[in-house]
């Protein structure tokens, strides 16, 4: 069998925890190639609600779990989960790349600094330091889990750098500490054993973290994370041939939520956009903050396909639009009388589109169940298959992990 790539089509949130929990059964391992303890990966198992940050999503089915060089390691982050799965009597089997980039303190420092200058203009980062972590790699001055984990790093050199960032450097002989205790035994070459696994026929989940539409470069820029959501730096990132990258399965929500600032065309507000945020807790896994709501956008999905070639798309949380009166779908913007399809040519303008909507059927009242789903779901599902050109091959209906629909 061969790998899967799974990848968030929005503004992340889109439920990519549960789907890769879903499908890690078939799989060998499940390794994170993006991001950081930015991400918030729920899972649902019988009564407990786990969220974890930077563990792959594979663990709960106690999997070969990897970190790849593409991530920004928080140290502390991974020992508190760590201490969590070992609480939980979760044994954890843990590989972290030699060349991930760590995140210490000053990062965050510097994520809450260029926040608050940036005034009313802030991003609403998650303060985990994630962009200045990944401009500090670029700048060569961040050091590696492997400078910690093997004993090389020089931390006066490194100070002497981090002096040229800030005023005061936070101490760093605490975090120093805790980082070569989490890293100890754990360092390796995660794209090597990857292959190996591949080459014993066994077969790995690559778990995206944030969305597309949160890329550094394809995103809604500057409103994006500091590094790469597309399905295309998976391989890049780990140090496989992009022919082991596998298929690519795209999460979308069956509406769109946004947490942060920026450009959000089919954004609403008012009783159904707060019921739907009450009924799909649609607040931030990692900062708690309420989510923004809006229909599914059309033109954006098209958009992340191409720029993904996804093969199959998981369609997450139908069940919150059971509670909902209204059902659209935007597909077009509107700008100065005339109407984009192609969200590339609206991206100058981004914030000033104004959608077109579609009505499709409600489907408020209607009981989801994995045994048949409802006409007007399928009818959903199909049209966006059409429209999409792609095959929806699996529906969530609830949070738990047997709340999902296979689709033949
Ligand atoms: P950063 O990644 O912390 O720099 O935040 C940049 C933007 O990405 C902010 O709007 C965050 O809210 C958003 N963001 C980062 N990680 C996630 C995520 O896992 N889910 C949803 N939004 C995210």
């Amino acid at each position: 069998m061969e790998n899967l790539s799974i990848i968030g089509l929005q503004w992340g949130d889109e439920g990519k925890g549960k789907i890769v929990d879903y499908h890690a059964g078939r799989f060998d391992g499940v390794a994170r190639y993006n991001g950081g303890s930015n991400a918030g990966h729920t899972i649902v198992f019988g009564n407990r609600t786990y969220v974890f940050h930077l563990l792959p999503s594979g663990l709960l089915k106690r999997k070969r779990l990897f970190i790849g060089p593409g991530v920004v390691l928080d140290p502390i982050t991974l020992k508190e989960e760590l201490d969590l799965a070992k609480k939980e009597g979760i044994k954890i089997d843990l590989t972290i790349d030699g060349r991930c980039t760590l995140v210490s303190p000053l990062e965050k420092e510097m994520d809450a600094i260029i926040e608050k200058a940036r005034g009313p203009k802030a991003l609403g980062t998650t303060k985990r330091g994630i962009g200045p972590a990944y401009a500090m790699r670029a700048l060569r001055v961040i050091p590696r889990a492997m400078d910690l984990g093997l004993g090389t790093f020089d931390l006066a050199s490194a100070k002497a750098l981090y002096s040229l960032f800030a005023k005061d450097i936070p101490d760093l002989t605490r975090w120093t500490e805790s980082a070569r205790e989490v890293l100890r035994g754990r360092i390796g070459d995660v794209g090597a054993a990857i292959l190996e696994l591949n080459a014993s026929g066994k077969s790995v989940i690559f778990e995206g973290a944030q969305g597309v539409l949160l890329d550094l470069i394809h995103g809604t820029y500057p409103y994006v994370t500091g590094g790469h959501t597309l399905a295309s730096y998976v391989p890049a990132s780990l140090g496989i041939p992009a022919k082991s990258e596998g298929k690519v399965l795209g999460v979308a929500k069956a509406y769109t939520t946004r947490v942060g600032s920026g450009p959000f065309p089919t954004e609403i507000s008012g009783r159904v956009a707060d019921s739907m945020r009450e009924i799909g807790k649609e607040y931030g896994a990692t900062t708690g903050r309420p989510r923004r709501i809006g229909w599914f956008d059309l033109v954006a999905m098209k958009y992340a396909v191409r720029l993904n070639g996804v093969d199959e798309i998981a369609l997450t949380k139908l069940d919150i639009l059971t509670k909902v009166g209204e059902m659209k779908v935007c597909v077009a913007y509107r700008q100065n009388g005339r109407e984009i399809t192609e969200f590339s040519s609206a991206l100058p303008f981004i914030d000033k589109v104004l959608p077109v909507y579609e009505d499709l059927q409600s489907f408020l009242g209607l009981e989801l169940t994995r045994a048949k789903l409802p006409r007007a779901v399928d009818a959903f599902v199909e049209y966006l298959e059409r429209e999409l050109k792609v095959k929806v091959s699996l529906v969530s209906i609830g949070e738990e992990r047997t709340a999902t629909v296979e689709r033949g």
